[in-house]
């Protein structure tokens, strides 16, 4: 056995099929995630245009571990701007989200326009005490050169990208022509609606959300409810597909119509006889926009999942407070051009996920679970070799390589 608490991680074969446990509880390697995923060279999600409609509407929001606001300015443009006051620091905005004319720091009442210029210092030019100026700024204090932090901005069918790297190349090249295809699929130009919020806070690394989504391995046999009730089946005809970098990725899945079918596993079988006390909980209805497949979920790496579930339809906002925890944020949404009867059926169907919801309560448990075995065993590894070692798109749901494709990315930008 190597040594119990390594400090140096040491992947066990070429590839990326065993992941150390080390990449989860390592604090360096968790930094060194901030810096080059979150801070540099990547988009991060900060929300909906639908959250902020009116000028003066802004939500409090993070990239990485930063907070940062977005906010709608007079002209109807959005501006996302670092919650770091530009005199001592302070994080001025508490509130989750409101409207403003602008922004005041309230330590020394610095202010700030709505896009996060400063316009205001008190007592720059210092205060008359007997007939002579005292106190004050230095006569060089140029207010142009002390605004807030602002971030690049890229909006994309109403939903909105924002990165502190000035550099970071187009949204749309980001995402990669397949994902672009399966974002503009969900996202094609109609105007959303807020549904609400989840909130939970998962004591498990980051990362191990991003590969929930991309492991179609588990659903069919962790989640019971939805084999149960026949949302999730081995056999149902699906796809798999990444961007050219393995970073993002997009699980497709068509449901079956033919039935029941003979499960591979025991789980149908065992719950063969439950009924929902309310089947509305099922009362699907196909959309035109679907254009065949019955969900897809979208992992856009490192950020942010775009979930298409039947008639549920969600961003999910990945938000990480350390190596070993992170906070998931749910936006629940619909369409303008929605029936109540539709946006009714969204709701409902919305209690499948969140914190508590009948599949998504899953995952967070599993999440947990995984991560206090990392903690007490940061000498071992993970395995992901169902379907094989290597990395590529697939036609079938058997298969952990878009864990691999996630990884190999990784090793890549960490250069470990
Ligand atoms: Fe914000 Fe002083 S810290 S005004
Ligand atoms: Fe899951």
């Amino acid at each position: 056995m190597s040594e119990i608490f390594p400090r140096e991680l040491k992947w066990e074969l070429p590839g990326t099929s065993r992941i150390p446990f080390l990449t989860y509880t390592s604090d360096e390697l968790y930094q060194r995630e901030l810096e080059r995923f979150f801070y540099k060279g990547h988009w991060c999600y900060v929300g909906l245009e639908a959250e902020i409609p009116n000028a003066g509407d802004f939500t409090r929001t993070v990239v990485g571990e930063r907070s940062v606001i977005m906010v709608r300015d007079a002209d109807g443009s959005i501006n996302v701007i670092e919650n770091v006051c530009a005199h001592r620091g302070m994080r001025f905005c508490r509130e989750r989200h409101g409207n403003r004319k602008g922004f005041v720091c309230p330590y020394h009442q610095w202010s700030y326009t709505l896009k996060g210029d400063l316009q205001g210092v008190p007592f720059r030019r210092g205060v008359r005490q007997e007939g002579k100026v005292v106190g004050g700024m230095p006569a060089d204090f140029d207010t142009k050169e002390h605004g807030l932090t602002k971030l690049k901005v890229a909006t994309r069918g109403g939903v909105v990208f924002a990165s502190f790297d000035p550099e970071v190349e187009a949204l749309e090249a980001y995402l990669g022509p397949a994902i672009l295809g399966y974002f503009d699929r969900l996202f094609d130009g109609r105007k959303l609606t807020i549904l609400g919020y989840n909130r939970q806070r998962i004591p498990g690394n980051w990362k191990l959300m991003q590969e929930n989504i991309k492991d179609p391995y588990h659903p069919g046999l962790l989640h019971t409810w939805f084999v149960t009730y026949g949302l999730w089946r081995a056999d149902n005809k699906s796809e798999l597909k990444m961007d050219e970098h393995y970073r993002h990725a997009a699980m497709i899945s068509t449901r079956g119509q033919a039935g029941k079918a003979d499960q591979v596993t025991q789980v149908s079988s065992f719950k063969e006889g439950m009924q929902l006390h309310d089947p509305r909980f099922l009362d699907i209805v196909p959309e035109d926009w679907w254009g065949g497949p019955t969900a897809v979920m979208t992992t856009i790496f490192p950020s942010v999942i775009l979930q298409q579930q039947v008639n549920s339809v969600s961003t999910r906002h990945i938000q990480p407070t350390g190596h070993g925890s992170f906070d998931f944020v749910w936006t629940h949404f619909g369409f303008e051009d929605d029936t109540p009867e539709m946006t009714q059926r969204r709701l409902r169907q919305a209690n499948l996920f969140g914190p508590a919801g009948f599949v998504s309560a899953d995952d967070g448990e599993v999440i947990e679970f995984s991560q206090q075995s990392f903690e007490s065993k940061p000498f071992h590894r993970t395995l992901a070799e169902l379907g094989g070692r290597t990395v590529a798109d697939t036609d079938h749901m058997v298969t952990e390589t878009l864990i691999r494709g996630m990884y190999a990315y990784w090793r890549k930008v960490m250069e470990s």
